[in-house]
């Protein structure tokens, strides 16, 4: 698929506050240092170039999702398969590669104008050894070297773009497992992003996030964190009719085993 836009040509409205993120009208290329209000106690180098895309800047859900990443999930991280979808320069992944106990590789992914810059920011930040960028144009099929089911997929300002909505909700079902989790933080700039949000609780199981202490405020700038889980399967009604005996609790705790 092309290029999706940026949510500012999209929208052609002005960007949120800076409280959440740097300034950045016709911003030129150039490399920031960003430490989540003093969560990393080494600064991740951010470069930022939109030369190739909106992808290229740091948007303010990143900004939410990674300090929430941070704060809340710095230790149960450990040995997940973690991978982003639409990272952009990386910022969420990298945020959580170097702030959070990961034991295995992670996974940025975008389109392929963003794949320069992923690498690039990997490198910058010497995190070779643990984050991977990779292609992953929603809708299409999985590379095979990403998980197909990882434990945890972080995405945010994924949403502005409508013809990309189906897109993204095919790429979430093919990349959520029983046991995976999607943090999904986006910012609603307009009415249309709420049929993302109804496609998503059609398909998935979604629960807003009530464990960010900052998140009456970033509500304020209409910035939303969520869950995304698959939904949980309904137990067959003959199952519930069977009654239990000592026999069945028996079997039931061999099966178990
Ligand atoms: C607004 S940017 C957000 C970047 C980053 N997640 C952040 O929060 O700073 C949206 C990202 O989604 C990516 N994207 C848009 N459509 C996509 C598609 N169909 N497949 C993969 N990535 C896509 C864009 O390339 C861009 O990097």
């Amino acid at each position: 698929m092309s290029r999706s836009p940026s949510p500012d040509t999209v929208l052609n409205a002005p960007l949120v506050s800076s409280s959440l993120a740097p300034p950045r009208d016709i911003k030129s290329a150039g490399t920031t240092r960003i430490d989540f209000d003093g969560l990393l106690r080494e600064p991740l180098l951010l470069k930022e170039d939109l030369k190739n895309g909106c992808g290229g800047q740091l948007w303010p859900a990143g900004m939410v999702l990674s300090k929430y990443m941070l704060s809340r999930h710095a230790t149960d991280m450990a040995g997940k398969t973690i991978v982003e979808l639409g990272a952009g320069g990386g910022l969420v992944g990298l945020a959580v590669a170097r702030g959070c106990e990961i034991g295995l590789p992670l996974h940025i992914t975008d389109q392929i104008p963003m794949f320069d810059l992923m690498k690039d920011n990997i490198a910058l930040n010497q995190l070779d050894s643990t984050v991977v960028a990779s292609v992953l144009d929603w809708g299409e099929p999985i590379p095979s070297h990403v998980p197909s089911k990882p434990d945890v997929i972080l995405a945010a300002d994924c949403v502005y773009f409508e013809p990309a909505f189906p897109l993204l909700i095919t790429t979430l079902q093919d990349l959520l497992g029983p046991n995976s989790v999607c943090y999904f933080c986006y910012k609603r700039r307009r009415r249309a992003d709420l049929r993302f949000m109804k496609m998503a609780k059609k398909a998935f199981d979604v629960q807003e996030v009530r464990d960010d202490p900052h998140a009456a405020e970033y509500s304020r700038e209409s910035l939303y964190m969520y869950t995304i889980r698959v939904k949980p399967t309904k137990q067959p009604a003959t199952s519930k009719q069977i009654p239990a005996t000592k026999e069945t609790t028996l079997l039931v705790t061999e099966v178990e085993k």
